[in-house]
């Protein structure tokens, strides 16, 4: 019925796993097994499933519309929150998805700009569009997703996250913007070299280069005006996504006004489900609940004590590997590629839903989960001493 029995790459499971229900921490599959999740809806839930006031704020907007196919005045308040709490955000465009948000700053890039090259970091994802859908192979050679025409391929231009291969991309003077997760690829999972976000920022201002930071994942989630924050770089455009959203679908591109503006002007932007009023609704409460930081502090506390546990774990167990965390998102890495790779199924076997091997954390996990992911941990490391050592 569905291709590879699911609707999403990283959703394909092997046995396939159905949910029936989340609440809190917590969900649970159809055949009545309870998980602890970090998988929060891929990083868009940082209050836990269903949440009180995000479930209100949907169940009362429902009843009043859910399309008036005109403005309203959800989007004016979704927009003011954004733009209050991202520093470099004077105005806001929404979009249906954070891969919209990525076509839409890139396609503001090149009008603005006049130039039509991208510059695109090696590892670092940014949805599913064809102009992101490139990479650098072991070779050091940039190859396009199947399917992503040459022509498109060919206005993009993927380099290593460092400084010179950077610098060399913008030298010619045609590159419309750079794009890049500023927390390293993975949402922290490969972080960036210090300084490095700088560096590329006086590097973008240097050559007349747009600077499009992709905090799809880490806006409002790290801090409450996100990485730029955290690191004290503006860009030029941000791309939005997930918790500005409080689990429902929607993106955004934010940014200096005069950019912003060519959307009143020149790019005729559509899209059916821009600033939806249901997703708003969402939204409003997730963003309220994410301006004065507690949120942020309580859950990257738990994961702070989540990297830590693991870390005791591994080492008590003898497994060489890493742990270690952005924020509330913690990353785990086996040394052992074999047991690596078998690491969130073996986890998922014990009750401990990871997104791949990493752990997004939220205000609803608390001392039962912490217990409950750590045992599940000596488990699951126990079960692994059966995969050979690659
Ligand atoms: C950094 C980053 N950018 C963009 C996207 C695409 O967002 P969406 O899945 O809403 O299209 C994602 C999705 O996971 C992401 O992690």
């Amino acid at each position: 019925m569905l291709p590879g029995g699911s609707t999403h790459v990283v959703r394909t499971y092997e046995p396939a796993v159905y949910v029936a229900r989340a609440q809190g921490a917590r969900k649970w599959l159809v055949d009545g097994r309870e998980l602890v999740d970090y998988t929060m809806g891929h990083g868009a839930l940082l209050y836990g499933h269903a949440h009180p006031a995000i479930v209100e704020a949907v169940r009362e907007q429902v009843g009043r519309g859910t399309h008036y196919g005109a403005a309203h005045p959800l989007e004016v308040e979704w927009a003011e929150l954004i733009c209050g709490l991202v520093p470099s955000a004077d105005e806001v465009r929404f979009t249906a998805s954070g891969t919209e948000a990525v076509l839409l700053a890139l396609r503001v890039a090149r009008v603005a700009t006049g130039r039509d090259i991208v510059v695109k970091l090696a590892g670092h994802f940014h949805g599913w569009s064809d102009p992101v859908s490139l990479d650098l192979d072991e070779a050091g050679r940039q190859v396009a997703a199947p399917g992503v025409a040459a022509a498109t391929a060919s206005a993009t231009r993927v380099v290593p996250p460092e400084i010179e291969a950077v610098r060399r991309a913008l030298a010619g003077r045609d590159a419309a913007a750079v794009i890049l997760e500023a927390s390293g690829a993975h949402y922290g999972g490969v972080p960036l070299q210090d300084g490095l976000v700088a560096s590329i920022r006086r590097a973008c201002d240097d050559t007349g280069t747009l600077l499009v930071l992709d905090e799809v994942v880490t806006g409002f989630r790290v801090e409450p005006g996100g990485m730029q924050a955290l690191l004290g770089v503006t860009p030029d455009l941000t791309v939005l996504g997930k918790v500005m959203a409080g689990g429902l679908p929607a993106g955004a591109v934010a940014g200096r006004r005069d950019l912003m503006e060519l959307l009143a002007g020149p790019i005729a932007h559509a899209g059916t489900y821009n600033a939806n009023p249901l997703s708003a609704s969402a939204g409003i409460a997730s963003l309220r609940m994410a301006g004065d930081g507690s949120a942020q502090d309580a859950a990257s506390e738990y994961a702070q004590s989540l990297e830590a546990g693991i870390r005791a774990a591994m080492d008590t167990a003898g497994e060489p590997g890493r742990v270690w965390r952005l924020a509330s998102i913690v990353h785990i890495a086996l040394d052992d590629p074999g047991r690596q790779a078998e690491l969130s199924n073996a986890m998922r076997e014990q009750g401990v839903d990871l997104l791949r091997t990493s752990a997004f954390c939220s205000t609803a996990h608390g001392d039962a989960e912490l217990e409950q992911t750590l045992t599940g941990f000596d488990q699951a490391l126990e079960a692994l001493r059966t995969v050979a050592p690659a």
